[in-house]
């Protein structure tokens, strides 16, 4: 696992948009995989900002999301779509037919699910599957203990996912307590993994992710596993990583 150290939060997210940008440059056409939360949105604003200035095409990319909540409407602030639009679809060129969010708004849950995997397969996999991490190690919404084997599915979220998100939220009530996600199975197949991760908050299960055992207890833990994977964290998040 290649781990890049940052300085702080603006300097990671200008590190992980380097990293973006690298891709889109040199596969015009590639796949990413999009994440939302906290973590993402600095790095989200770089690559605006270089599509901005003329550095970055976004006309052949395509894209899916790793998750989203069941039951929330696309016009709702809180949902990913209304996320993803945002905070980087409406700012760049990249075609809108051409972005998938799971859709949240599918009440069946495996027709949602299994439309997303499919979408990602005919799209020929993932290039770049960006993530972040929950406090819990999860990735994408997969809580642990989660089986490694799992492809999109739906997923009750635990109560510290639902307490750390609620930070979003008018009130705990209003946080859904059901999300479609894309399995770890989903996420491992990605030809290429970039984790961003900030904070002193985080530092305790950045290091158990990373250098601790893998297992589904803590299911960022399987990262490990994949054969190219880069971690960008500040120096907080990374501070009791033995680097
Ligand atoms: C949410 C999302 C994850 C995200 C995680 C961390 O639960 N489903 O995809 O990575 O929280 O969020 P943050 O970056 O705000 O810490």
């Amino acid at each position: 696992m290649n781990i890049i150290k940052a300085t702080d939060y603006n300097d990671l997210s200008r590190k992980a948009a380097n990293i973006i940008s690298a891709q889109v440059i040199m596969k015009p056409d590639c796949v990413l995989g999009l994440a939302t939360g906290s973590s993402p949105v600095g790095l989200y604003s770089c690559l605006v900002e270089r599509y901005k200035q003329g550095d970055l095409d976004f006309s052949r990319v395509k894209s899916v999301n790793l998750d989203e909540y069941r039951g929330l409407t696309h016009d709702n602030s809180q949902s990913y779509y209304y996320f993803m639009n945002e905070n980087l679809f409406k700012h760049i060129n990249i075609i809108p037919e051409n972005t998938h969010v799971p859709d949240g708004t599918e009440p069946d849950a495996r027709k949602a699910c299994e439309q997303h995997e499919q979408i990602i397969q005919s799209l020929g996999g993932i290039d770049l599957q960006l993530l972040g991490l929950g406090n819990n190690g999860h990735i994408g919404f997969n809580e642990p203990g989660t089986g490694f084997e799992e492809l999109t599915h739906c997923v009750a979220l635990t109560k510290s996912t639902i307490q750390a998100n609620s930070r979003f939220f008018d009130k705990l009530e209003d946080v859904p307590t059901e999300a479609y996600t894309m399995g770890i199975k989903t996420i491992m197949r990605a030809r290429k993994i970039l984790i961003v991760v900030n904070g002193k908050g985080k530092a305790d299960i950045v290091h158990k992710s990373f250098f601790g055992p893998v297992t589904t207890e803590v299911p960022a833990s399987i990262l490990q596993l994949h054969p190219d994977v880069t971690l960008v964290g500040d120096e907080e998040a990374l501070s009791l990583c033995p680097l």
